[in-house]
């Protein structure tokens, strides 16, 4: 293809990211565009999977059927979000054992929140309401990203994450409305998750490599500090309300801003995480390997058993 034939395409392209189109898998687009999208999309749908463990720790431990019930269901949830997710990122021309390779082999990232431990029952209050409610801020957004696959995947995800935060919120409210140790239980978790739930949103927006690019291409709608920012204001009311405190000395209402100041984010314990060097990065990975290799008797079986009912339909046509 000559050079004119690729600008008059690159053209083409941008016009419709600026309609606001929807690109969908068959149409063209940037080598680089197709790139960033199967880095983003697989690392998310790698942190969906990933993020099963932490809570999936805590299903057999939970106080009570109810709470296990709803454990198991948002479990469950992740789960499918993350099969969700990995079927778009394969309309991009990647195939699903090449994706499970890049997170096994540790050449993809998942999200750094998921390698902190559930020490207490109100790690997974916390997680609902912390980690969930920062899902759903990134999340929504996404909802109007310019590939079709991947904006219609979390208008689905966005529904059930909102089950997710309501559900971490109200452990959260029973617990801090409990005996004083069960208060002191959501205190300390709070404490624990506060900062690696802020960091989650990404590096600042001047670390942020692929930010500027990618709201060019309106993949992202909102920047990682706008997100950041907006997550910080909606979740310091919902601790007050319930009487715990955001581990934070500096955080304060800014009326001029119409949003709270905070303090400094330790970015060099964001690195460290994202580079694998986390509480529990090694055990994370330990256990999602280990569960691969343990399954692929039910993958053989599968298959094997998808290619009898083919050949027994196959007999039945001809
Ligand atoms: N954990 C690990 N790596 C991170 C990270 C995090 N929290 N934030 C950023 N990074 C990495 C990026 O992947 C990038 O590295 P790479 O070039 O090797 O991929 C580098 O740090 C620079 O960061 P950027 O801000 O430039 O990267 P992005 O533009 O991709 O922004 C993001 C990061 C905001 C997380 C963006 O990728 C995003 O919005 N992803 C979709 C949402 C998502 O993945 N959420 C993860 C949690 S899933 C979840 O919460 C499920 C819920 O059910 C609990």
């Amino acid at each position: 293809m000559s050079e004119a034939e690729i600008k008059n395409l690159e053209e083409a392209f941008e016009a419709r990211i600026e309609r606001d189109e929807k690109i969908e898998p068959k149409d063209w687009m940037p080598e680089k565009y197709r790139q960033t999208h199967i880095r983003q999309m697989s690392q998310h749908a790698h942190s969906e999977i990933i993020g099963m463990l932490p809570e999936g720790n805590w299903i057999s431990r939970a106080p009570s059927l109810r709470r296990k019930v709803a454990l198991l269901a948002k479990v469950q949830d992740e789960g499918g979000h993350g099969l969700y997710l990995y079927s778009a990122t394969e309309t991009l021309g990647i195939t699903r054992d090449e994706l499970f390779e890049q997170l096994h082999s540790g050449k993809a990232k998942y999200s750094s929140i998921f390698n902190y431990p559930t020490l207490t029952w109100a790690d997974i209050g916390a997680i609902g309401w912390l980690v969930d409610g920062a899902a759903i801020i990134n999340q929504v957004p996404l909802c109007n990203t310019s590939f079709g696959p991947y904006a219609r995947a979390m208008v689905r995800v966005c529904k059930e994450e909102s089950f997710h935060q309501r559900q971490g919120y109200e452990i959260m409210v029973k617990l801090a409305k409990g005996a004083p140790e069960q208060k002191e239980m959501a205190q300390d978790a709070l404490n624990r998750w506060w900062w690696p739930s802020l960091m989650m949103l990404g590096p600042t927006d001047n670390q942020s490599v692929h930010t500027a690019q990618s709201m060019k291409w309106k993949l992202k709608r909102k920047t990682n500090d706008e997100l950041r920012q907006q997550f910080i204001d909606q979740t310091v009311p919902q601790a007050e309300l319930i009487g715990l405190k955001v581990p934070d000395e500096n955080l304060k209402w800014n009326d001029a801003k119409k949003g709270y100041d905070f303090g400094d984010i330790d970015w060099d314990e964001f690195w460290q995480v994202v580079k694998g060097h986390g509480p529990c990065n090694k055990e994370r990975m330990t256990a999602r390997v280990s569960a691969w290799e343990n399954g692929q008797w039910v993958r053989d079986a599968a298959m094997a058993h998808a290619e009898k009912q083919a050949a027994s339909l196959q007999k039945e046509v001809s």
